[in-house]
């Protein structure tokens, strides 16, 4: 605990030597040896402080010369804007616009900025290939028949071992699997909500959220959320008499990157469970952090069990396999009941492939690297956006995931964009399908988990073209 703070106190003394142009755009910074005379602090918490400034891009690492200020941390494009709370319940979903999108998801011609997952070749595929041949060969009846509710104990047991960040609160039992994230959440809210109640969300959001929810009949309140820390607590606290849930992505929102500071999610796990009101933490993105450590969940603070806690594979190892988790909190015999009606069990086979893996593929091997790729690949495509975007472009600084928030001038209509995009073989994700309100409409989702080469420099240069074309 002391030593986190103190990379995050010689952090910031750097940050407040950067931002004041005492430590200006080239300069080296002290070596990682003298910062430790200095601070009289070990070589670690010295490193961690570093990677810190290097996950927000102010610093970059030359090898075998040292520290440099980046050219990034004079960000030319300011943060996307805060959207106001909305508690009207008047609104339009775009159904419309989401399936178009989607519809062009297998054309391997257009370049896809719209996808919400990583490049395949992020992804470990010959080992998880081999863990299938594998799996079906460990298991009694080569994973053919329905396994316990609960689900596999094998990835249950591995979850609770990789869920470090909990600090050991978790254990297999303590978890129930999933059909990936989504559905994880599907039963969480059928769980503890029904037709008719009202759930709180952050907006932007995930289209997948919204709809959900309005198919199961639920209200939404769309709240504040900034583009660096996440949902406005005052604004949820406005509306807590109003809800019977509260739906979270506390690490590395999609669509805005945003995370939680650690005092927010503390508070608004206090403020919910003062008032009785569960909140469905969707952490899927938790373990793509670009800083020194993970970020802790709301699940990290919750002392009643009125977190359920929802993770998946889908961004990390394989979206195909369908693999996620719960870990419920009190409401566990509420979700396994769900679960039972729903789906009986999930299929056997992939969760054996996902649990060996992690227990001895190298799972902590590949999430550094996969780290390392994605932190480098969102400086490329920043920059790239700095150089062919207009100028008055907003853009997010997310600190993990894999998603960038364009929030273009004012007259441009990115549905509209959309199409004429799709001419060109782009693709990405418009505004206007993150909420279920009519705002967003000059702004986009890019996915910056392209594997950068000149294709995707050339396609981001055209969408920059057509983008000033329409001012
Ligand atoms: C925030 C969020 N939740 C859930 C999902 C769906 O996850 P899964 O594929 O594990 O169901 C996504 C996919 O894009 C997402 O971005």
């Amino acid at each position: 605990m002391a030593r986190e703070i103190l990379y995050l106190k010689i952090s910031k003394i750097l940050e407040e030597q950067i931002a004041s142009g005492t430590l200006k755009t080239g300069d080296k910074l002290p070596s990682i040896r003298a910062v430790q005379k200095i601070y009289n602090v070990s070589l670690n918490t010295v490193k961690q402080a570093f990677l810190e400034l290097e996950s927000k891009s102010l610093i970059d690492s030359r090898p075998k010369s040292g520290y440099f200020v980046s050219s990034n941390s004079l960000r030319r494009f300011s943060l996307p804007s805060v959207s106001r709370l909305k508690l009207a319940d008047r609104k339009k979903h775009p159904e419309d616009l989401i399936s178009k999108v989607f519809n062009t998801i297998a054309n391997k011609d257009i370049t896809q900025f719209s996808l919400g997952v990583p490049d395949t070749s992020f992804l470990p595929v010959a080992r998880l290939n081999k863990g299938v041949v594998k799996a079906m060969q460990m298991m009694e009846d080569s994973g053919t028949g329905y396994e316990p509710v609960q689900g596999s104990i094998n990835l249950r047991r591995n979850v609770a071992k990789w869920s470090f960040v909990l600090e050991g609160q978790l254990t297999a039992d303590d978890l129930v699997t999933t059909s990936g994230a989504m559905n994880a959440i599907y039963n969480c809210l059928l769980a503890v909500t029904q037709r008719g109640d009202t759930i709180a969300i952050e907006s932007p959001v995930y289209f997948g959220i919204i709809q959900m929810a309005k198919s199961m009949g639920l209200h939404i309140i769309e709240l504040p959320t900034h583009p660096v820390t996440g949902v406005e607590i005052d604004a949820l606290k406005k509306v807590l008499p109003r809800i019977n849930a509260c739906l979270l992505i506390s690490n590395f929102n999609n669509p805005l990157g945003s995370l939680m500071p650690g005092e927010h999610k503390k508070a608004v796990v206090e403020m919910l469970t003062e008032y009785n009101i569960p909140l469905i933490e969707d952490d899927l993105y938790g373990n793509l952090f670009f800083g020194a450590t993970r970020p802790k969940p709301c699940k990290a603070y919750d002392e009643a069990g009125m977190v359920m806690w929802c993770g998946s594979v889908s961004k990390t190892l394989a979206p195909g396999y369908r693999v996620g988790w719960i870990a419920p909190g009190k409401f566990k015999e509420k979700v396994i009941r769900q679960k039972l009606l729903q789906t009986i069990s999930n299929p056997a086979l992939y969760q054996e492939v996902v649990a060996d893996f992690m227990e001895n593929g190298r799972f902590d091997h590949h999430m550094r690297g996969l780290r390392h790729t994605l932190r480098i690949q969102c400086l490329q495509y920043q920059q790239a956006i700095e150089n062919y975007f207009p100028e008055n472009t907003k853009i997010s600084q997310p600190q993990g995931g894999f998603m960038l928030w364009l929030e273009l001038d004012k007259r441009i209509d990115t549905t509209a964009l959309y199409d004429i995009a799709l001419k060109q073989k782009i693709s990405f994700a418009p505004g206007r399908m993150f909420t279920a309100h009519n705002q967003f409409n000059n702004c986009m989702r890019l996915n910056f988990a392209l594997k950068w080469n000149d294709k995707v420099n050339l396609s981001l240069k055209r969408l920059g073209n057509l983008v000033k074309n329409q001012l």
